[in-house]
Order: structure tokens, then C-alpha cells, then sequence
């Protein structure tokens, strides 16, 4: 596998490299520790094209691939995840989802202004009692001729109160199952529709996640995205590829706490030297670097096959499973390097190793990887 960058992904790389340490990391800290939405980073990121990367340009997205957008997922997640996550969704799940499977009027009036960052996105599937079992949701849309009505709950929201458009998936027909979901685009404002209040997070501190509440909200049936019965697929087919996102940020938090820690093992003094030339803490180092290679592999082969018109579900699965566990591994192991200095906020490794579980958790935990990875090989 060759997995050679070109000189407009290095440019990107490096785009994103530079607004990580000039924009984010400056106030990293405080906004984790009040659990701070950093609302003038995302608008920036969103004037310079991180926020519809992949979209098509007549909508305003940037029309790059996905190794370019992995590539900048990477670099904004070494520094701040919280921030990352809300370029993830809006990229891989609300743009991606519209452009691919929206009609051209809602790509005009919608996507146009996701891509900009002139209006953020959410990504409504999971409810207080179906998250990983997504097709026993209870919110539900009736159709009524013209529009549906729609009622329920939504939780753990990310963008909840931030974004504007929201991407809600809803039970139609009961009786047909997974055949009776559709997805909608609902509005921030439209009549019925409340957010509802802020969680108080482990990590992605500065992400903004929230349970939404519908009470008889009045869609239009101009805002069902695809045929009658389409939602769920959507769902899934959206969330292979946000899962590639994911999977970088993964990614991006293992190698942000593994560069610190090499940094530090290499200044930091014990018993006369330098605590890399104990052979306990350069192994840790060894180990690091390996296993993030190896993520890097697996989610570059993901983007590749996306990029190349491959399926992409097995392979996004596995990038996401492993580099979810590497983040774990590297940012435990990041914190033992430095000691009692990894403890402490101001040396980062502390956030980055309470960023670094979400990864297991949201689009699909581990064990929901596992049942993609397992049906997938044993049915071959
Ligand atoms: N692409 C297209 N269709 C798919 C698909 C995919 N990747 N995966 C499943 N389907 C289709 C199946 O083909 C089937 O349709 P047919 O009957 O027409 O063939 C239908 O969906 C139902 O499939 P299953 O029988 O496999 O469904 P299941 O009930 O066993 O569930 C599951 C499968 C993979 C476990 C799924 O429920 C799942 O992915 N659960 C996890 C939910 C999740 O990831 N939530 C994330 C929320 S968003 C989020 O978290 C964002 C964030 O944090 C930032
Ligand atoms: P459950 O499904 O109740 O699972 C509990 C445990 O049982 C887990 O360990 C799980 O892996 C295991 N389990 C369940 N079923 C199986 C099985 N079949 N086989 C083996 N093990 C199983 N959702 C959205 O829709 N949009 C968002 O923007 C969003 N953002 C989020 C942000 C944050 C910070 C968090 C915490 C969650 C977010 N989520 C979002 C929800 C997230 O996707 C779900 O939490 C996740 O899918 C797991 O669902 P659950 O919490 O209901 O766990």
C-alpha cells in the first residue's frame, strides 16, 4: 500500500497544523475547564474551508478527498478534540449526508451554508434508550400530506445548542422496522422544537452536547432527505464515513500525547539522565510510535478506499476500533511518562487521555465495531 501524499495534502496538513497551535491551542485549557464551545475557532475554520472539505464546490464545499480531510482531522485533534469533533459532524455526517443524498433545493438552501461554517450542523440518531440499537428509536414523524409531525427525544446531541440545522432521524411506520425511518432536516427555531440541557462531560469538554426535545414540530416534506423509508440507511451510510473522521481523531489525540511525551522524555531528569535512556520509558516510546503507525495505516486505507469508490464499511470499522484503542493506550501511557506532571492540566496529557474515551463511545462503540468488523468478514 502506497500511501503517498500529494503537495496539496501536505498543504493542507500544514493549514491545519498552523491554526492547531496558533488558534486552538492558545486557551485549549480554559475552554475545557469551562466547558467553553470555542465559537470563534469554529468560525474560522469555517472561512478557511475545514468545514465542507469534501463537499461540492457549486454548494461551497472544498470538493477535496477524504485522505485530505482525515489529514486535517489528525492535526486539529493533537491539540483540541472538542474542537474536532464539531468539524467531524459537520463535514462527515451533516454535509457529507446532504450533498450525497439531499435534493438540489436542499443542497441550495442547506448545504450552501454548512460548508461555509455560516451555519453549523447536528446529527440527531441516538435517544435516551436506543443508542446502539438504533432502529428501536421512538421518535417519530407522521406524515400528514404535506409535512409530518414530529415527536421524541433526542440525547447526546453534539453541536446540540451550537448548530442550526439539525439532521433528525425519526420512526414513520413502526410496523416496517429499519423500511419505516426517514431523516429530516429540521431547523433551530421551527415551532416545538427545544434544546434541551447542556451534559456535563468527562472530555471533549468544549464540544456542546445536548438531549433535543420535538413537540409536535412541523417539517415540510420538502425537508425528508431521500425517498420514503430512506432514513435509516442514511443513518448507516452516513456513519461509515463519519467514522473515518472519528477514527483520525483518534488518531490525532494518540499522537498529540505521544509527541508531548517524547518531548518530555527527552528534557525531563531522573537519577542523573535524561528519562529517555531508561530503558521502561524509551520501550513506552517504542510501543507508542508503533501502534500509531499502525492506526495511521488503517485509517488512511479507509480514506483510500472512500477516496477510490471502494466499500469503505469494514475498513472504516476497523481504522475506528484500533486507533480508538491506541488513543487510550498512548494518551494512559503519555500521562505515565510525565509522571506527576501528567496529572496536571497545564501539560495536557491529562485532557487529551479524557478526550481520548469518547472515541470508543460515539458512532458505534468498540463492541458496535466488532459486530460491523465480524458480520462483515464472516459473511465473506
Ligand atoms: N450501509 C448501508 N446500509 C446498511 C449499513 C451500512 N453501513 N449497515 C446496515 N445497513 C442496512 C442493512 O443492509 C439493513 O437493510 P436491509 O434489510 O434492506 O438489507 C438495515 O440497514 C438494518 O441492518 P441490520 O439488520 O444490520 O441492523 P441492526 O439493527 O442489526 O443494527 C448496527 C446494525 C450496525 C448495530 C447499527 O444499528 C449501528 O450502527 N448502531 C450504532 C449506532 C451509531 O453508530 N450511532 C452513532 C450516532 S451519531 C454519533 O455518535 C455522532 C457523534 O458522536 C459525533
Ligand atoms: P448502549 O447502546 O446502551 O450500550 C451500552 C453498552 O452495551 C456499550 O458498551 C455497548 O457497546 C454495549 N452493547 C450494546 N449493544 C451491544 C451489542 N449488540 N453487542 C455488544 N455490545 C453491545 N449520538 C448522535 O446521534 N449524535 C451525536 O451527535 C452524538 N454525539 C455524542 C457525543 C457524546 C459526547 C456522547 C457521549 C454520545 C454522543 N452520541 C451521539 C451518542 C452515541 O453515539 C451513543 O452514546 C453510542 O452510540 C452508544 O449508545 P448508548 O450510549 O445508548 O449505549
Amino acid at each position: 500500500m502506497d500511501f503517498k501524499l500529494t503537495e496539496e495534502h501536505e498543504m493542507i496538513r500544514q493549514a491545519a497544523r498552523d491554526f492547531a497551535k496558533n488558534e486552538l491551542l492558545p486557551g485549549v485549557i480554559e475552554r475545557d475547564e469551562k466547558q467553553e464551545f470555542p465559537k470563534e475557532q469554529i468560525s474560522k475554520l469555517g472561512e478557511l474551508g475545514f468545514l465542507g472539505m469534501m463537499a461540492s464546490p457549486e454548494y461551497g464545499g472544498g470538493g477535496m478527498d477524504t485522505v485530505s480531510y482525515v489529514l486535517a482531522m489528525e492535526e486539529l485533534s493533537k491539540v483540541d478534540a472538542s474542537a474536532s469533533v464539531v468539524v467531524s459532524v459537520n463535514n462527515s455526517l451533516v454535509c457529507w449526508g446532504l450533498d450525497t443524498y439531499g435534493s438540489e433545493e436542499q443542497k441550495k438552501k442547506y448545504l450552501s451554508k454548512l460548508t461555509t461554517g455560516e451555519k453549523i450542523g447536528a446529527f440527531c440518531l441516538s435517544e435516551p434508550e436506543a443508542g446502539s440499537d438504533a432502529t428501536s428509536q421512538k421518535t417519530t414523524a407522521i406524515d400528514k400530506g404535506d409535512h409530518y409531525v414530529i415527536n421524541g427525544t433526542k440525547n447526546w446531541i453534539t453541536n446540540g445548542n451550537s448548530a442550526d440545522i439539525y439532521l433528525v432521524i425519526a420512526q414513520t411506520d413502526r410496523e416496517k422496522k429499519h423500511k419505516g425511518i426517514n431523516a429530516f432536516i429540521v431547523e433551530k427555531g421551527m415551532e416545538g422544537f427545544e434544546v434541551g440541557p447542556k451534559e456535563q462531560k468527562m472530555g471533549i469538554r468544549g464540544s456542546d452536547t445536548h438531549s433535543l426535545n420535538f413537540n409536535d414540530v412541523k417539517v415540510p416534506k420538502e425537508n425528508r432527505i431521500g425517498e420514503d423509508g430512506f432514513g435509516f440507511k442514511f443513518a448507516m451510510k452516513t456513519l461509515s464515513g463519519g467514522r473515518i473522521g472519528i477514527a483520525a481523531q483518534a488518531l490525532g489525540i494518540a499522537s498529540g500525547a505521544y509527541e508531548l511525551a517524547k518531548e518530555y522524555a527527552k528534557t525531563r531528569k531522573a537519577f542523573g539522565t535524561e528519562i529517555m535512556n531508561h530503558q521502561a520509558i524509551a520501550f513506552k516510546i517504542a510501543d507508542m510510535h508503533t501502534h500509531i503507525e499502525a492506526a495511521r495505516h488503517l485509517v488512511m486505507k479507509a480514506a483510500c478506499d472512500k477516496d477510490n469508490g471502494e466499500n469503505y464499511d469494514l475498513s472504516g470499522a476497523m481504522a475506528k476500533l484500533y486507533a480508538s484503542q491506541v488513543a487510550m493506550d498512548v494518551t494512559t501511557e503519555a500521562v505515565q511518562v510525565h509522571g506527576g506532571n501528567g496529572y496536571v492540566k497545564e501539560y495536557h496529557v491529562e485532557r487529551l487521555m479524557r478526550d481520548a474515551k469518547i472515541t470508543q463511545i460515539y458512532e458505534g462503540t468498540s463492541e458496535i465495531q466488532k459486530v460491523v468488523i465480524s458480520r462483515s468478514v464472516l459473511r465473506d
